[in-house]
C-alpha cells in the first residue's frame, strides 16, 4: 500500500476523517523523492524508486551520527522503529567514518573541513536545522554524496515537517474566540511577547532592530536568558527585557501577539517558533518575520493564522493595525478563527525511525546539486549595511544616523 498523502490533505476536504489520516501519519511516514510527496511503504508499484524491504535485507541497520549536539543524539543504541525496523546507533567525533556503518547522518553546521570518503553502500543524509547562511564549509565539495537531504527545504526528503502535519477538519460548529473581558479588561495598547536566544551576528534578519523599533508603539515584553542578547538590547533601549523567572513569567494569553522572528530570511526558512504557537492553546497571534518571500507563510499555514511584517510598510504601520486589531474582537478573531478548522499535530515517528527507515528502505535518490539546493543565494542579508532600514521601512536607531550619515 503505499499512499500519496500529505499535500492532499492540506489541501483538500476529502472523505477520510481527520481521526484516521492522523492514525495513517503515525503508522507511516513519507518522504519527498524526485520532488513528490510520497508515503511510504513497502509497494510493488513504485518501484522505480523504492527499493522494497526485503526480508533477505539486513535485519539490523548501523546509523552513525557524526558530531551531534546533545539534542541531536539517540535516546537509546537500539531502535525498533513502527514494529519492524531495527536499527544500532554509534556517535562518531572523528573525520573517519566506520566504513560499516550503513547511512550517515551529518550535521550540516558541522560537516568536516574535509570531506571523508564514501563506501560503496553507504549511504549519506545531510541534516540541517539551521539556516544555510551558518555554514562553514563549501557544500560544493558535497556535491554528489548525499542521498538525502532533511532540511527545511521543501524540496528536501523531509519537508517542512509541520506544514505536513496540519489537518483541515470539521471539529466544532462553535467558534473559538478570544473573550471581550480580555479584549476589555487589557490595557488597550497592543501587548507583544517576545522570547529571543540568539543574538550573534550570524543573525542576518535584524530582527532586533525592528522588535526594538516596533517598542516605540506597543507595550513589549521580552524575555530571554541570553547575556548576548541582554546587552545588545539594553545598549539601544533599556528596560524592555522582563527578568522574570520562568515560573513566574505570565501566560502567553496574557499579550494580544507572539514575535515569531525567524534569524535568517531564507527561501522556506520557518520554525517551530511559528507553528508551536499554531499548535498551542493560547489565543495569540503570531507576526511572523521569516522566509524569503511571504507566499511561503501563505503555502504552509493554514490560513489567516498570521501577520507578516512584511505586509506593512513600516514598523509604525503594524503597529497601527496591532491598535486596530487588539481594539476590535471581530479582527482579533479573523486570526484565530482557522482554529475551528484545522489542526496541527506533532511529528511521529521520530526523526531517529525516519532515519532507521530510510537506511532499511534505501530510496534511490543522490543529490548532485547539494550546494544549489542548500544555497545562500537562497537568503537575503538585511543586516549588511544597514539595508534593513529600507527593506522593513524604519527610521529608528542606526538607520536615522544612515540617513544623516
Ligand atoms: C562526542 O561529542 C559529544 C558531544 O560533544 C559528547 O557528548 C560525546 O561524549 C562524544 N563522544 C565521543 C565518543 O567522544
Ligand atoms: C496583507 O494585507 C492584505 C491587505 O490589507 C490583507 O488582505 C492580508 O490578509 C494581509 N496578509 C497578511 C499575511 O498579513
Ligand atoms: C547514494 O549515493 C551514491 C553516490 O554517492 C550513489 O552511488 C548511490 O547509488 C546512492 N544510493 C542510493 C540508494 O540511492
Ligand atoms: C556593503 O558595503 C560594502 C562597502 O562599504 C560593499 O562592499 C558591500 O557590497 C555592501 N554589501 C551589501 C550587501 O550591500
Amino acid at each position: 500500500m503505499l499512499i500519496k498523502v500529505l499535500n492532499i490533505y492540506y489541501k483538500s476536504n476529502f472523505g477520510l476523517t481527520s481521526l484516521a489520516a492522523f492514525t495513517l501519519v503515525c503508522i507511516l511516514f513519507y518522504i519527498n523523492v524526485n520532488n513528490r510527496s510520497i508515503m511510504y511503504l513497502p509497494s510493488a508499484d513504485n518501484s522505480h524508486s523504492i527499493r522494497s524491504y526485503s526480508p533477505a535485507h539486513k535485519k539490523i541497520q548501523h546509523i552513525e551520527i557524526l558530531n551531534p549536539r546533545w539534542f541531536e543524539m539517540p535516546t537509546s543504541e537500539h531502535l525498533t522503529c513502527m514494529g519492524m525496523y531495527e536499527c544500532r546507533f554509534t556517535i562518531n567525533n572523528a573525520t573517519n567514518l566506520d566504513p560499516n556503518a550503513d547511512l550517515v547522518v551529518f550535521q550540516f553546521t558541522r560537516l568536516p573541513l574535509i570531506r571523508p570518503s564514501k563506501s560503496a553502500d553507504q549511504l549519506w543524509l545531510l541534516n540541517a536545522a539551521e539556516p544555510q547562511t551558518f555554514a562553514k564549509v563549501d557544500l560544493a565539495e558535497w556535491n554528489g554524496y548525499f542521498n538525502y537531504s532533511f532540511t527545511y527545504k521543501r524540496d528536501s526528503n523531509r519537508p517542512n515537517k509541520w506544514a505536513s502535519q496540519i489537518f483541515s477538519h470539521k471539529l466544532s460548529k462553535t467558534i473559538r474566540s478570544f473573550d471581550n473581558e480580555r479584549l476589555t479588561t487589557m490595557d488597550l495598547k497592543p501587548k507583544v511577547v517576545w522570547f529571543v536566544s540568539h543574538c550573534s551576528n550570524l543573525v542576518r534578519s535584524a530582527r532586533l532592530e525592528y522588535a526594538l523599533e516596533l517598542s516605540q508603539w506597543v507595550h513589549l515584553s521580552i524575555f530571554t536568558i541570553k547575556l548576548r542578547c541582554r546587552r545588545a538590547i539594553d545598549s539601544i533601549k533599556p528596560n524592555l527585557i522582563s527578568l522574570l523567572p520562568f515560573s513566574e513569567q505570565p501566560p502567553l494569553s496574557s499579550f494580544h501577539f507572539y514575535l515569531s522572528f525567524e534569524n535568517n530570511l531564507c527561501e522556506d526558512y520557518i520554525t517551530e517558533k511559528f507553528w508551536k504557537i499554531l499548535e498551542g492553546p493560547d489565543l495569540i497571534i503570531p507576526i511572523v518575520m521569516g522566509g524569503l518571500r511571504m507566499e511561503e507563510y501563505e503555502r504552509t499555514a493554514p490560513p489567516n493564522s498570521y501577520i507578516h511584517v512584511k505586509n506593512f510598510t513600516s514598523p509604525k504601520h503594524l503597529s497601527e493595525h496591532l491598535h486596530y486589531v487588539t481594539r476590535h474582537k471581530e479582527a482579533f478573531n479573523y486570526y484565530l478563527s482557522w482554529r475551528n478548522s484545522f489542526k496541527l499535530y506533532r511529528e511521529d515517528p521520530s526523526e531517529f525511525c525516519k532515519f532507521c527507515s530510510l537506511a532499511h528502505m534505501r530510496p534511490t535518490k543522490v543529490w548532485h546539486d547539494i550546494s544549489m539546493h542548500f544555497s545562500r543565494d537562497q537568503c537575503i542579508d538585511v543586516a549588511a549595511n544597514n539595508s534593513y532600514c529600507d527593506y522593513y521601512g524604519m527610521s529608528a536607531f542606526k538607520c536615522k544616523n544612515r540617513v544623516n550619515a
